[in-house]
């Protein structure tokens, strides 16, 4: 494994990470959770993300247990607060209320006494970004979150929130959790320049397009049994990954990565990492045989020509588009 600075700050990331959305307390029973964690751990990773509402908060419980007994200073935990978790108006959002409450229940679940990075994973109209920041920098004083950051927040807003924290003297963001991937380049225009001045690191989801970059969804053919487009939870989120014409140049990519000797899967891991504002790139896995897989990217270097090579292929399906970086416009 290698390790990547998380933006300017001090704090030490595995270059892939390992992350439980959809998996864990959901798609996965908890003997497959403890093997991928298991196999991560194993891999060298140590880097670990999760949030207060995958699988209505089972996820951070599964996670927890399956790190039980791990020396807590090997291990950077990071987790979020924003989507509901429970039925109330104030189980939501970023309000003081719900970050105080929801770090506790994070906390608890996790079985620890400090998160790494806590993260906002998303931007909440409804909550004077003044009122987060302040409650966030409350947390570090406390001790019970190290750092902070962002996730999916467009170049604006980050913007507006290191303003507030210079002229306050509050802790600063030092990351943002966007989706990237060869498909989903919407940071690139806006969030990394801004990123880049700014000393903020990017760690990226859904590095290999949930699957669909490992080439094993054929267009017009039905998805492989077992795999998250099989998925209750998965189908509804992988949906707009799977056009045909997607999947069709998906496939074109195959002789490129076996040109390098790599998987399709680590051809995608290692193509996010190229970029120098990626602090690490989180994968996710049903079975210890793709946490491996996906590992082996850590490291690669792909040349220009097979950087061109990759965008020519994919060209009309990529998108780049930074307004496609939003927000609920209301609370979820
Ligand atoms: N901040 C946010 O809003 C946000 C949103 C989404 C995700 N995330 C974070 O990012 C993490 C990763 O997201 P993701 O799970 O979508 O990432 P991903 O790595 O792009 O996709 C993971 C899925 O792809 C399949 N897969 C992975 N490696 C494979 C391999 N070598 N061969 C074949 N299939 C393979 C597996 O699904 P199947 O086996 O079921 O096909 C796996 O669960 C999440 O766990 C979460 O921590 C954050």
């Amino acid at each position: 494994m290698e390790f990547r600075h998380l933006g300017r700050s001090g704090l030490m990331v595995s270059e892939i990470s390992y992350g439980n959305w959809i998996t864990h307390g959901s798609q996965v029973e908890e003997d497959a959770a403890h093997a991928c964690v298991r196999a991560a751990l194993d891999e060298g990773i140590t880097t670990f993300d999760t949030a207060d509402v995958y699988a209505g908060t089972k996820a951070e419980e599964v996670l927890g247990r399956a790190l039980k007994g791990v020396r807590r200073e090997s291990l950077e935990i990071f987790t979020k607060v924003y989507w509901p978790t429970g039925p109330g108006h104030n189980d939501r959002g970023l309000s003081r209320k719900h970050i105080m409450e929801s770090i506790n229940g994070s906390l608890r679940r996790l079985g620890t006494d400090y998160v790494d990075l806590y993260q906002a994973h998303r931007f909440d109209v409804e909550t004077p970004l003044e009122e987060t920041l302040r409650a966030f920098d409350d947390l570090v004083r406390q001790g019970k979150v190290l750092y902070v950051g962002v996730s999916e927040w467009s170049a604006d807003q980050i913007s507006q929130a290191l303003k507030i924290a210079e002229s306050m003297g509050f802790d600063r963001i030092v990351s943002n959790q966007p989706q990237y991937s060869m498909l989903w380049r919407v940071i690139e225009a806006e969030v990394v320049p801004l990123s880049e001045r700014e000393g903020l690191g990017q760690i990226v989801w859904s590095p290999i397009a949930q699957g669909v970059l490992t080439g094993k969804y054929l267009p017009g053919q039905p998805p492989p049994a077992g795999s998250r487009a099989t998925d209750t939870t998965g189908s509804r989120f992988i949906d707009n990954l799977m056009a045909d014409e997607v999947l069709r140049r998906v496939q074109e990519l195959k002789p490129v990565a076996a040109d390098h000797g790599l998987t399709m899967a680590q051809l995608a891991v290692a193509w996010v990492l190229q970029n120098p504002n990626v602090s690490s790139a989180i994968v996710g896995a049903t079975r210890p045989e793709q946490v491996r897989d996906n590992v082996k990217a850590a490291g690669v270097k792909l040349d220009v020509d097979t950087m061109r090579k990759i965008d020519e292929i994919l060209a009309p399906v990529v998108e780049r588009d930074p307004a496609k970086t939003v927000s609920p416009a209301s609370r979820p």
